[in-house]
């Protein structure tokens, strides 16, 4: 079924190019690749490889059976319109877009013509098309939408060698979020220890050369021990004293990484206790000594 699949892209940027590029690889047909600039589709179309370059949106739907909308967030919904107003007979096509927070009900226009719709998150980083086609292992795709959008979903998300996994659209604010604090907030978790460390004279780039191993190395545990083995630290040794020195260092260094250590720490604290890391009165006690930071 896959190889009888022709794929349009309308907003071919770093997603856009991507996935067309990696579909391609996986068997189906590219067509239309269009951008707001002549010289974006033509970037995108040079490196998948395939497909035409477009500056219409209407006219890179072409005789696609599957249209993926990888504009900004922001140009989605105009696109919908746009694309609704094109004269394109809707019936028999799907229409993704690729937001990991907007449902895809915000396709609609397109259904009330005949397209059936969805939105599909591949839960990657995209920072340059060439890089992520380069070390692509697959990855999960997010899905959700009407029944014949998720089939397809999924079964593109296997022949992206990652994993579909349905949600419903109402999930998808908190589903978004989550993967946030896993993704951009870590890098500003880490952004925040090393402003720490150039206040006693380590470098930026010093910083990230020591940091790495702990961090590869909690990461490796997390993969092959679970979350609440990789663990360590001296929440999980109850040891108060040491966190007592951490919040009065914090407090006169950074207020905002004070804060943040106050707050971390109480969600350390609770995942330490529910896997019987902590005794609820050591939970407790730290808590109590948070709190009492934070409010002081
Ligand atoms: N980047 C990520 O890591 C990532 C990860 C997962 C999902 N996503 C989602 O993927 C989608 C695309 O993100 P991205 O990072 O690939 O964006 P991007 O690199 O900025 O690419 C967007 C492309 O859309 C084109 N475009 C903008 N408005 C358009 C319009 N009205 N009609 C046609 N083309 C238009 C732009 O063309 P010009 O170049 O000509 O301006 C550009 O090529 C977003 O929904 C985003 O939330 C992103």
């Amino acid at each position: 079924m896959v190889g009888r699949y022709k794929v349009s892209i309308i907003g071919a940027g770093r997603v856009g190019s991507t996935l067309a590029y990696l579909l391609k690889q996986g068997g189906y047909s590219i067509g239309g690749m269009s951008c707001r600039r002549e010289e974006s589709a033509r970037r995108a179309v040079e490196f998948v490889s395939g497909g035409v370059p477009c500056r219409d949106n209407g006219e890179a739907v072409g005789d696609s059976d599957i249209i993926l909308i990888t504009t900004p967030d922001q140009a989605i919904a105009t696109v919908a319109r746009q694309l609704r107003g094109a004269r394109i007979d809707w019936k028999g096509r799907i229409a993704y877009h690729c937001s990991g927070c907007l449902s895809s009900d915000i396709l609609s226009p397109l259904a009330e013509v005949g397209s059936a719709i969805g939105s599909l998150h591949p839960l990657h980083t995209f920072a340059q098309p060439a890089q992520t086609v380069s070390r692509w292992k697959g990855c999960y795709f997010f899905i959700e939408g009407d029944a014949r959008a998720r089939q397809v979903a999924l079964e593109m998300s296997a022949a992206l060698g990652g994993k579909g996994v349905v949600i419903s659209p109402q999930q998808k604010p908190l589903y978004h979020a989550s993967a946030t604090m896993a993704s951009n907030y870590l890098v500003s978790l880490i952004w925040l220890s090393l402003l720490l460390w150039e206040r006693i004279g380590i470098p930026f780039s010093e910083g990230v050369s020591a940091l790495m191993p702990l961090m590869k190395g909690t990461f490796e545990d997390i993969e092959k021990l679970g979350v609440a083995s990789a663990l360590t630290g001296p929440v999980v040794r109850g040891d108060l004293t040491t966190i007592k020195a951490h919040l009065q260092a914090l407090r006169e260094a950074d207020k905002m990484a004070w804060q943040v250590y106050c707050k971390i720490g109480a969600v350390t604290a609770e995942l330490a206790s529910r896997n019987g890391l902590l005794s609820s009165q050591q939970r407790e006690e730290l808590l109590g000594i948070l709190q009492a930071a934070n409010a002081s």
